[in-house]
């Protein structure tokens, strides 16, 4: 599991945890380690996604690699050719893919990204298993718990968030399915909510008032975005325009075939532990 110290990487461990899979969890330092153990990873091994450095140990004797890129980093690409050649180089059978909903969209530079590094993911492991998925619920969780979902873009474009865990356990059963199933699967969720919506249903699932409140841009730069670095900063000003204009809509159909369960809901995910 690449990226497996992060916020998707422990989702994803937990799940194949829970199938029984042992986890080689490869992070960024020795001190992501515990996090990585505490997700149910059976041992740890670090790399540089920058460099490369530590990536041929890390995939060395591994059934399968699933490699999710840090978020919206610059060399995506990069990293994706590092990663799908050391796996091609152990001879690995199995290469799934972390992508995003609609890489194809040209307004968003890190999604561009993802759909080059699918295409050198694809070039490397013409068998690749790919996962597209929408924005999680997990990003405005906390927020909606707090009582305001302040966003700086429109309160009233669509949006078909999905579930980390939903996500997570799709990842997890495709990946140890006895035959391997290649393809390109998006994932959205099974509502489509504006994140006026959003604050709504927080708020009658809560029992408390939960605002949403669009935050001008210049507050978000200052605030939020202030610490990111310049790129990121950028990428994430188009992603802002994106929403703005489109919201970030999929088609549900594949994940309600994929689980065993229904989707969650945005309420469920909420009232999850
Ligand atoms: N959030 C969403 O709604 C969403 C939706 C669809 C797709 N995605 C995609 O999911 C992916 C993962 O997102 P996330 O939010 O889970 O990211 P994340 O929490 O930032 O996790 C990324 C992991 O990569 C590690 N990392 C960063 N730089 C590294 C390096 N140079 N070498 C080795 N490891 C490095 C980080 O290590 P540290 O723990 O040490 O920082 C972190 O554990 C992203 O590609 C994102 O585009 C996200």
């Amino acid at each position: 599991m690449i990226g497996a110290a992060g916020k998707t990487g422990r989702a994803v461990t937990r799940a194949l945890a829970a199938r029984g899979v042992d986890v080689r969890a490869a992070v960024r330092s020795a001190g992501a380690e515990d996090r990585a153990h505490r997700a149910g990873a059976g041992s740890v091994a670090v790399v540089d996604l920058e460099t490369g450095a530590g990536l041929g140990a890390a995939v060395d004797g591994v059934d399968a690699v699933y490699h999710l890129a840090p978020n919206v980093h610059p060399d995506e690409v990069g990293i994706a050719r590092r990663v799908a050649t050391a796996a091609a180089g152990a001879g690995v059978a199995r290469f799934a893919f972390h992508s995003v909903l609609h890489p194809d969209d040209a307004s968003m530079p890190h999604h561009v990204r993802k759909g080059r590094a699918e295409a050198v993911v694809r070039e490397l492991h013409p068998e690749a298993l790919v996962l597209r998925p929408a924005a999680y619920h997990q990003n405005l969780l906390d927020a909606a718990r707090a009582g305001r979902i302040a966003v700086p873009y429109s309160l009233d474009t669509p949006f078909t968030n999905v579930d980390l865990d939903d996500v997570a356990e799709v990842a997890a059963l495709l990946l140890t399915e006895p035959v391997w199933r290649t393809g390109t699967f998006e994932l959205a969720g099974p509502e489509r909510l504006t994140v006026r919506q959003l604050a709504d249903v927080a708020a009658r699932t809560l029992g408390h008032p939960v605002v949403a409140e669009r935050v001008a841009l210049d507050a978000w730069r200052a605030g939020p975005g202030a610490a990111l670095a310049a790129s990121a900063r950028a990428d994430l000003e188009a992603m802002f325009a994106a929403y703005d204009r489109d919201g970030l809509v999929g088609d549900p159909t594949p994940l309600g075939r994929l689980l065993p369960h229904a989707p969650r809901t945005w309420s469920a995910a909420l009232t999850a532990g």
